[in-house]
């Protein structure tokens, strides 16, 4: 099932780009299978064309890929993307880029979305960190939702963290002067950790002393739910590009 549906939509096939003979880096994330339902695949089939982007090594022309030039957000890790796509529905004056290497989420979301013809949302299955870095132009995001990244709790995974200097400094050269960074994280000492980093990066300020309190717009993510049942506390980090 996989094979075929890689074999219609090549793209989707690969999640990170290796140059020949190099090692692969150090990664965020571990790529999960599982056989796509037959909505997924209808989903892909539809809605593919007009509300996927596809990597590739060149800077986005925002303007071109959302027809408008509202500001945009970029998503990183949307999961199953319910709540990605509530906040893309209730607040239209933002454009929103999902990013997300789960298929089965990623698939989610696009049927989602598609059904409901949203015009303002889309989504690539492509490693962030590699989007980032070689397709958003600097200065160029209004803001960033980073909702419960995976904690990687045992020490010896610690650098698999999203949150930590070279990415926080990445996101923040792509961000416009006042911009956003809203992180969301049920693993407190993994929360701790992201007021710090945020605060090592001079473009950067928290206008809250240490945790923010939750935007009433966001809704709860599933992965949240998850923590909320195991009484979890949530933490919610936001700063601003000076
Ligand atoms: C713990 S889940 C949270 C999902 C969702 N935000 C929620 O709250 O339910 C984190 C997600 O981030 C995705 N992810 C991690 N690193 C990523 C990367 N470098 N690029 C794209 N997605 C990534 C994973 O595939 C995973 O689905």
């Amino acid at each position: 099932m996989m094979d075929t549906i890689f074999d219609e939509f090549p793209q989707l096939g690969k999640v990170e780009m290796r140059e020949a003979g190099t090692q692969r880096k150090i990664k965020s994330f571990v790529l999960r299978s599982g056989a796509l339902k037959p909505f997924q695949l209808e989903a892909l089939r539809q809605f593919y064309p007009t509300h996927v982007v596809e990597y590739q090594k060149g800077i986005l022309d925002f303007t071109t890929v959302f027809g408008n030039d509202k500001p945009v957000i970029i998503e990183i890790g949307f999961g199953m993307g319910a709540s990605s796509h509530r906040i893309a529905k209730e607040r239209q004056e933002y454009n929103y880029l999902g990013l997300e290497v789960f298929l089965s989420g990623f698939t989610k979301l696009l049927s989602l979305i598609g059904k409901d013809g949203l015009t303002n949302i889309r989504i690539m299955r492509f490693d962030a960190v590699e989007v980032l870095t070689h397709m958003i132009a600097e200065g160029s995001v209004a803001g960033f939702h980073i909702f419960f990244p995976d904690p990687w709790p045992k020490k010896k995974h610690h650098k698999r963290r999203l949150i930590q200097e070279p990415l926080a400094n990445l996101i923040a050269q792509k961000l416009k002067k006042g911009g956003y960074i809203y992180c969301v994280t049920d693993w407190e000492e993994y929360a701790y950790q992201m007021l710090d980093v945020f605060a090592k990066i001079p473009s950067l300020t928290n206008t809250y002393d240490g945790f923010a309190p939750p935007k009433e717009w966001r809704p709860t993510t599933s992965f949240e739910q998850k923590g909320l049942a195991q009484e979890f506390p949530i933490n919610e980090v936001w700063v601003e590009k000076l």
